[in-house]
């Protein structure tokens, strides 16, 4: 059966955390406190965090739970109730050491907290999520993020929004070994419910913009897998970072991507591989492209809003060659539907999930239709979600966090 959920992450949140609680309780004989974040959907804006461009992502509501208490013993132990398995570190050995494990993330959180000068003493995690893993929904950001928020009140001390990011951000860069931007990190540490953020990915100045009462948010799983360590999420950054290289050398003023209008980039052409050249291409329109989307989200012009999503997912598919076959499908299942104002491929590509515009009273209805249709077309039951903007894990845990 489908699950058409509309603002129900709270739930879903004390939901994860009284059954972490209960066994974090269990398993070590402590009452434990538990620091939630969600995950997150990008409206528009792909692949330009890395080179300091603009993003327009929103949390939704799926939930990732870090329940911690205090050992004596200098250890770091992690229990996964997802995986029913346990880890244990010693603190004061700890390197970067990454096992090409789950636990890499959280005590990645540990070293990257480190390297910000916060060090931790002895402590017992127990880690719940129902993120979807492998979606493009952000269920790393949401790990790195639960467990820093976890640990920062274990060691007494508060971040702001930024530096908790950043540190996420870097677990996942340079403990774990993904290139990421920043995009996921910061809307799942920072997000505010009923607001879409735009994201200034070099200042990291945000707005927090509304969603027009008209319209509902659908994100649609293709579910077909992406992978991200490695593999052509690493190949498409570097042939973006080959050709914004060429643009610095080339170009003067320009020192990110960011900075460069398609007439800087046409200019450059000869210099670059035909890859790099439409790989940034895609980057460029797509700056363009957000900031046109926040006029149009202030304007209330949702039709002009679905275009621009529509053009985005062109360009992801076409200059960026990251849409996968089984995406291109829902998005175009879901552009006949009644009411649908927008749908493109959302976070790194290569399957994943579609984010969708959608009516607010034809809302339930698209999801049943997009299912069937999917289904009919390539025999997969696709999973479909009415998401809402929820609250980011700072904002969760000024309002008292999940317990
Ligand atoms: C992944 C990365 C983000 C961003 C998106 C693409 O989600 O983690 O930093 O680059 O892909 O927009």
């Amino acid at each position: 059966m489908c699950l058409a959920i509309f603002s129900t992450w709270v739930r879903q949140m004390k939901l994860e955390s009284v059954e972490a609680l209960r066994v974090h309780k269990q398993r070590f004989g402590l009452e434990g406190r538990a620091f939630g974040a969600p995950a997150r959907v990008n409206l528009i804006g792909e692949h330009t965090d890395y080179t300091g461009g603009f993003v327009m992502p929103m949390a939704i509501d799926f939930a990732t739970v870090a329940v911690v208490s205090a050992r004596n013993d200098g250890r770091a132990v992690f229990y996964s109730l997802n995986f029913d398995e346990e880890v244990s570190f010693e603190l004061a050995s700890l390197g970067r050491t990454p096992q090409g494990h789950w636990s890499d993330y959280p005590l990645g959180v540990v070293w990257s907290l480190a390297q910000e000068g916060i060090t931790v003493s002895g402590f017992s995690m127990s880690l719940a999520g129902n993120v979807p893993v492998g979606a493009g929904l952000s269920s790393s950001a949401s790990l790195e993020v639960a467990t820093a928020m976890a640990l920062l009140s274990h060691a007494g001390q508060e971040l702001p929004l930024k530096t908790v990011a950043t540190l996420c951000r870097r677990t996942e860069n340079e403990f774990v070994g993904a290139k990421s931007g920043i995009m996921d990190q910061f809307i799942v540490a920072g997000g505010v419910a009923g607001r879409v953020m735009l994201l200034d990915c070099r200042s990291l100045e945000f707005e927090l913009l509304p969603l027009p009462a008209e319209v509902r948010v659908v994100v649609c799983n293709s579910m077909v897998q992406h992978q991200h360590a490695g593999g052509e999420y690493g190949d498409r950054s570097d042939e973006v970072t080959a050709g914004q290289e060429v643009l610095r050398r080339e170009r003067p003023g320009i020192e990110l991507l960011r900075d460069a209008t398609l007439a800087d980039l046409e200019a450059c052409k000869d210099k670059m591989s035909a890859a790099s050249f439409a790989r940034c291409r895609h980057i460029i329109s797509e700056n363009g492209r957000v900031i046109e989307a926040k006029g149009a989200l202030l304007r209330g012009d949702v039709g002009r809003f679905g275009e621009l999503m529509v053009e985005a997912h062109a360009s992801m598919r076409d200059d960026f060659a990251a849409s996968s076959p089984e995406v291109d499908t829902l998005v175009e299942i879901a552009m006949r539907q009644p009411g649908c104002f927008g749908a493109r491929i959302t976070g790194g590509g290569f399957g994943g999930c579609t984010v969708n515009l959608v009516k607010v009273d034809k809302a339930e209805a698209f999801v049943e239709a997009v299912r069937s249709e999917y289904k009919a077309t390539l025999g997969i039951s696709a999973d479909c979600f009415i998401s809402a903007p929820t609250d980011g894990a700072l904002a969760m845990a000024a309002k008292g966090g999940v317990q």
